[in-house]
């Protein structure tokens, strides 16, 4: 999984959309997990249960909530947060305590960062947009020093009966906050999409162990429509 790593047309269109919806982002983050998403971003930071000292990774950090979690939780650890949208960097490096992060431009495909050199990795909303979800599981565990816990935040599509109930519901009010908030109809209606047709929680264990990880399990929330996922390096 060396070979170099070329942005597909697929990585191109979701890069512009965050670079286009950054503005609106948070607000709608919020409304549409009614306020949870905050709370999620607390539990993957105590999930990824640092030493004082040690280095974290937050991959796909957008507007940086998980990375500032984890600034909170770990005050003396060495904080990592990279993203391929610039626009949601820049929201980030903003935000109260923002200082004390690293922030970068990456794509998650390909990091730049050295074997086995961070304690902790964590994403949030990151798989379902990437082209190549085993690579990008990949190069997580490669970075990852032995030992090292991955933790992620995605959504889960919804199943039985709430099937039916999220898919008309998301297809109605997705849409229209993006048409009202973002004034990005577009955007909102690749959230649904992208949502609704992505992997369930056991299929996403099943690459995150053929990757390597080991003891991986999840906690869905939400009505299983949001999960968190993690696992170690053996
Ligand atoms: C839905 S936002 C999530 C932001 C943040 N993690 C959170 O929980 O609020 C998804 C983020 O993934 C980033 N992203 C998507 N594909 C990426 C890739 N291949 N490499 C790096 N970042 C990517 C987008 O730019 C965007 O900022």
């Amino acid at each position: 999984m060396s070979e170099d790593y070329s942005m597909t047309s697929q990585d191109s269109r979701v890069q512009s959309m965050f670079n286009r919806v950054t503005r609106s982002y948070d607000k709608i983050n919020s409304l549409m997990t009614m306020g949870r998403h905050a709370q999620w971003c607390r539990e993957v930071a105590r999930r990824a249960d640092l030493t004082a000292s040690g280095r974290l990774l937050d991959i796909a950090t957008g507007t940086g909530e998980i990375a500032l979690a984890a600034r909170r939780r770990y005050p003396g650890a060495e904080i990592f947060g990279v993203d391929f949208s610039e626009n949601m960097l820049a929201e980030a490096r903003e935000k109260p305590g923002a200082d004390s992060i690293e922030w970068e431009f990456a794509d998650a495909h390909q990091l730049r960062f050295e074997d086995e050199s961070f304690d902790a990795v964590t994403h949030g909303y990151l798989l379902r947009n990437v082209s190549d979800v085993e690579r990008v599981l990949w190069e997580q565990h490669r970075v990852l020093k032995p030992g090292g816990r991955v933790v992620v935040l995605e959504t889960s599509p919804p199943r039985g009966v709430l099937k039916l109930v999220l898919s008309v519901g998301m297809s109605v009010v997705l849409p229209l906050l993006g048409q009202i908030i973002a004034k990005d109809r577009e955007a909102y209606t690749y959230l649904k999409s992208s949502t609704l047709g992505f992997m369930s929680p056991a299929e996403v264990a099943a690459v995150m162990e053929r990757v390597g990880f080991r003891d991986v399990d999840w906690a869905t929330k939400y009505f299983g429509t949001n999960v968190i996922m993690w696992g170690h390096k053996p």
